[in-house]
């Protein structure tokens, strides 16, 4: 007989608590905010027109399989000229411990000069073994921003190390980064490397593709 109205209570406290949680959380929660401008690098500066095949590519820099992948797409692009726009997005895999600083050091080289950021992803796929979790696994996180800072402004010339590193302390590219990574996240990425073409994803059966591979993607859409 006094366990009801008890009961009661917790049952109408659970309402009134679920009525505010709620009315006060904000219908927003958990949405990505959107960007003030699209994500990615466009390749070349070749930015999509209305009649270009779209390649929208997700690579992770210090990633084995994304590095292998871009010779064969690079000879492709070049070989269709502008009728095919590229645009990159970095995606930092988490079981690559440098991946989010690496992903980070192209929008920061991005933003000091947009055409040294292929050049950029580039050494990165030449010499990502020195950014591997093995390779840097005595380091402090200190030491290995500064370590990529220097690998960048190698790279890059003309941007000076210490307006690169400052670009590490930017919480602009940091969130910039974060875009990137949400912006996969968003449509389903969850490896690297990832690839839509026209906004379609391309089926992984895990083998790398080769170039004969692209042109048989590609040539049915320019050519049908
Ligand atoms: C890290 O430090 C430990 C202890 O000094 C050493 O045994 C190990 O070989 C080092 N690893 C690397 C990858 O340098
Ligand atoms: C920007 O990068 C390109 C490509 O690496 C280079 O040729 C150019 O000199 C750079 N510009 C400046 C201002 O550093």
């Amino acid at each position: 007989m006094e366990v009801r109205p008890k009961m009661m209570t917790v049952f109408g406290f659970g309402l009134v608590l679920g009525f505010i949680v709620l009315t006060f959380v904000p219908a927003g929660y958990g949405q990505v905010p959107i960007p003030t401008r699209q994500d990615g690098f466009w390749y070349e500066e070749r930015v999509a027109g209305v009649d270009s095949v779209v390649i929208e590519a997700f690579f992770d820099p210090v990633c084995p399989d994304s590095r292998d992948s871009w010779p064969p797409l690079k000879q492709a692009l070049s070989n269709y000229g502008s009728r095919v726009s590229l645009v990159v997005h970095p995606f930092a895999l988490p079981y690559h411990d440098n991946a989010f600083v690496c992903s980070r050091a192209l929008h920061v080289v991005n933003g000091l000069n947009s055409s040294a950021t292929f050049q950029l992803l580039e050494s990165f796929f030449h010499h990502q073994e020195g950014f591997y979790g093995k390779a840097t696994f005595n380091l402090s996180r200190a030491s290995v921003v500064d370590k990529v800072a220097k690998f960048a402004a190698k790279t890059v010339g003309g941007s000076s190390y210490t307006q690169l590193k400052s670009g590490f302390t930017d919480t602009k590219t940091d969130h910039a980064t974060r875009i990137s990574f949400k912006y996969g996240c968003v449509k389903g990425v969850y490896g690297t490397p990832f690839f839509f073409v026209n906004g379609f994803p391309l089926p992984d059966d895990g083998s790398t593709l080769d170039y004969k591979k692209w042109k048989s993607i590609i040539d049915p859409l320019l050519f049908a």
